[in-house]
This record gives C-alpha cells, sequence and structure tokens, in this order.
C-alpha cells in the first residue's frame, strides 16, 4: 500500500528536542508539513483545514499523558495522533494506548525513524478509515453512469441528479454528481445548493488533484451526493480540458462509488472523454419524432466511436402522455430496446422550482421508483462482493 504523495503532518504540543524533529521532517520528501502550533486548544480551524493525516503532538509532562490536549486535537480531527516526548517520560507509554494515542516517540530520535513511526499511523488509518471519502485505500473503483440525450429539456439533469440521490440515499453509495454542462449546467441549482466552488476552481488550482483535495471541491448535499457543479460563467467552460478531466475521473472514481455525470445536449470534447470513462450510457429520450431522430444520429456516433453496445442504456422520459409515440414504435425506429421508462408526474417541475430533488422530497413518486429500478440495474448492489464487505465495515461488524 506505498503513497506516492507525502504525508501530511501537523506539529502540535512542545517538548525537548521537537524543534529538531520538525527541521529534519521538513526537509524529509516523504512528509509534508501542514503546520504548526504550541497549544493545541488554539489550534482549531487550522488545524481541521490542514487536511492532516497524522498529528504528532509534544509534550514537557513525564508523568502522564496530557489529556486535555489529546481531547482539544481530537475534536477537530481523527488523524492518528502521535506522542512525542523526551527518554524521561517512559512510564507514559502504557497510559498512551488507553488514551487512544497511535504511538509514542522517545527523544532524541533519528528523523527517518520518525517518519517510520508517521508512515505506519497513517497506513493504519488509511485502513480504518474505509467508508470517507478522500481516504481511501483498497476500494474498487467507482463508476460512471453518464446521462445523455442529444436535446435539450429532454430531462438529463433532472434525472442525473435524483439518480445521484437514490445512490447516495437508498443505496448509500458514496456518490459524486458532476455537471459537465459546462456552459449552461444547473445541477446545482436543481438540488437546491449554493456552490462556494466548481470544477472552474478545480482546474484553475495548481496544486495536483488527489482525493483530499477533489474533497475540498465539492459540495455536499443534505442527501448524501457529494456535488461538483458547473463553472458559474459560460465562458469559463472552455478551461476544463480533457487532460484535467482524465485526471478527475481518475482520483474520483477512488474516492467515490458511483459517479453520476449530466452532460450537456452535444458531443464536444468534454463528453467524448467522459465516454472513454464511462462504464454506464443513460440515453435520455422523449416520445416525439425529433428526439428519436437525434438519438438515432447518436448512436450512429456512437458506432464510430465503437462505444460497446452493452454500457448503453435507452430509457423514455415522460412516458403516459397521450401525445406521444408508443415505445413499440421507438424500439423499431431505432432497433434498440427501450430499458427504462420515467413517468411524467406534476411534482417534478414543482421540486425543481423548490430547490429539493424530488427523490428526497418525495422518495414514493414514480419517477423516484423508476429511478431505484434504474440505479439498481446500472450499478447493482451485489456485484462486487467489496461492497458487502466495504458496507459491513461501515457498519462496524
Ligand atoms: N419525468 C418528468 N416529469 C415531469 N417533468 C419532467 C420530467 N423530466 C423532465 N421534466 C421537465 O423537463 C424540464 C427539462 O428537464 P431538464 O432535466 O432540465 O432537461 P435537460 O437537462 O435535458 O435539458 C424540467 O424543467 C422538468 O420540469
Ligand atoms: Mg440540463
Amino acid at each position: 500500500m506505498s503513497n506516492p504523495s507525502p504525508i501530511k503532518v501537523f506539529i502540535t504540543g512542545a517538548a525537548n528536542g521537537l524543534a529538531e524533529v520538525r527541521e529534519g521532517l521538513a526537509d524529509h520528501p516523504e512528509v509534508e508539513l501542514v503546520g504548526t502550533a504550541a497549544d493545541p486548544a488554539k489550534a482549531g480551524g487550522k488545524l481541521a483545514e490542514s487536511a492532516a493525516q497524522v498529528i504528532l503532538h509534544g509534550t514537557t509532562a513525564t508523568d502522564h499523558v496530557p489529556t486535555a490536549e489529546i481531547e482539544a486535537i481530537r475534536a477537530v480531527t481523527a488523524a492518528p495522533i502521535v506522542l512525542v516526548t523526551t527518554a524521561s517520560a517512559h512510564h507514559i507509554l502504557s497510559e498512551a494506548l488507553q488514551a487512544g494515542i497511535f504511538d509514542v516517540v522517545l527523544l532524541p530520535q533519528l528523523t527517518d525513524s520518525v517518519v517510520f513511526t508517521i508512515k505506519k499511523a497513517n497506513s493504519l488509518a488509511a485502513g480504518r478509515s474505509g467508508g470517507a471519502p478522500g481516504k481511501v485505500s483498497q476500494h474498487v473503483e467507482g463508476k460512471v453512469v453518464t446521462v445523455f440525450a442529444p436535446k435539450g429539456g429532454a430531462g438529463k439533469t433532472v434525472l442525473a441528479s435524483n439518480l445521484a440521490v437514490v445512490f447516495a440515499r437508498k443505496h448509500e453509495r458514496r456518490t459524486l454528481l458532476l455537471d459537465l454542462d459546462l456552459q449552461f449546467g444547473d445541477a446545482a441549482i436543481m438540488m437546491g445548493i449554493e456552490p462556494e466552488k466548481t470544477i472552474y476552481d478545480l482546474v484553475m488550482a495548481r496544486r495536483e488533484l488527489d482525493p483530499d483535495a477533489l474533497a475540498g471541491y465539492v459540495t455536499a448535499h443534505q442527501s448524501g451526493v457529494h456535488v461538483l457543479p458547473a463553472p458559474l460563467r459560460p465562458e469559463d467552460a472552455e478551461l476544463v480540458t480533457e487532460e484535467r478531466l482524465g485526471h478527475l475521473f481518475a482520483v474520483a472514481k477512488e474516492s467515490y462509488d458511483v459517479v453520476v455525470v449530466d452532460t450537456p445536449p452535444f458531443f464536444h470534447g468534454p463528453v467524448l472523454s467522459t465516454l472513454d470513462r464511462t462504464d454506464q450510457l443513460l440515453l435520455v429520450a422523449s416520445l416525439d419524432v425529433p428526439a428519436i431522430k437525434n438519438i438515432k444520429l447518436t448512436l450512429q456516433t456512437l458506432d464510430l466511436l465503437h462505444y460497446p453496445k452493452e454500457r448503453r442504456h435507452l430509457l423514455l422520459n415522460r412516458t403516459g402522455s397521450k401525445v406521444g409515440l408508443r415505445p413499440g414504435e421507438v424500439e423499431r425506429a431505432l432497433d434498440m430496446k427501450v430499458e427504462f421508462e420515467v413517468p411524467s408526474e406534476r411534482d417534478v417541475p414543482v421540486s425543481i422550482n423548490r430547490g429539493v430533488p424530488i427523490a428526497l422530497a418525495n422518495p414514493r413518486a414514480g419517477v423516484v421508483k423508476s429511478l431505484g429500478d434504474i440505479a439498481d440495474k446500472l450499478v447493482p448492489m451485489r456485484t462486487a462482493a467489496t461492497d458487502d464487505k466495504k458496507k459491513s465495515k461501515r457498519l462496524g461488524r
């Protein structure tokens, strides 16, 4: 389980020889010092924001574990704590484990041996954290579900955002909703969130993208879905290059079980590179002749791109109206099976205007039931045995 990026270490407290340890770590390639604070009680926000993976806490106490200080650290981070003290404090050792301290380093110590303890603490914590996005170690790659329609107004955003809610709430999957309708994306609005950051901030950042960094750009929705919205200004769309996007997908698949992608109604660069990484493609058609004609053209494009047939799924949205085509007619015209049907429901526009996804507001709605079936089929709960393992880990079994 090698970790290519340096381990983020935050140093708190004071101890004889701690300054030397800090100097040694500052130059060490396997460690990144993300902050220091003499008094952990005052370090709160700084410590929480540092995304530290290991805390080194120095203490001058020789006969007891500094419980109040340890609690102050615990209040803001779950990162493992390594207590640093001098050799004269060796009888702290037995107490330390009970206080939930990962290890005690008695100074003086070679930098390499301090780094070894830090690495041990970090790899243990990584194995332990299982479910938390951003701190994943052995994780099956997440699945990418892309919702596409060659026409605006087909229901892509309604379906993508509610499907994401179903994955997160009903299936308890770690779910990312990624809005790649880069110019006119409205996934954030439909989810009713006001994001501070968007994919624009992410692609403009200098820092290399990793699960921790990604976690800093997403907005958590009350359903559990994490949302990475489209840029706020249409002109920023072109800055989202295919290369950046490729990297984003790689990291997102590491952090999430399911990545649901909303798209614009055309095949441009970002959509093409998304297709390359799409495990399940949901093609949304409405029951009118122009929509079906455009789906037909889309299927031809997918053939040219050699996009596998078994990954394409045809969905008819807003069925049930009397004026539309019948599913059988659509199947004949497209020479493709209609796999899913989603009814037209008045609650959908109502929920959009309220900014609450219908899957959250009204889980019993017909639309939501259909989406449940779609979620089951596209990313089955029991395909990977690891899913069950992961779940039982989360439940503490
Ligand atoms: N199943 C449905 N029932 C009722 N209205 C729907 C349904 N699906 C979509 N709509 C309506 O269609 C409109 C367009 O949907 P949207 O998801 O924004 O389309 P797209 O993202 O493809 O442009 C929405 O405002 C919504 O009110
Ligand atoms: Mg849309």
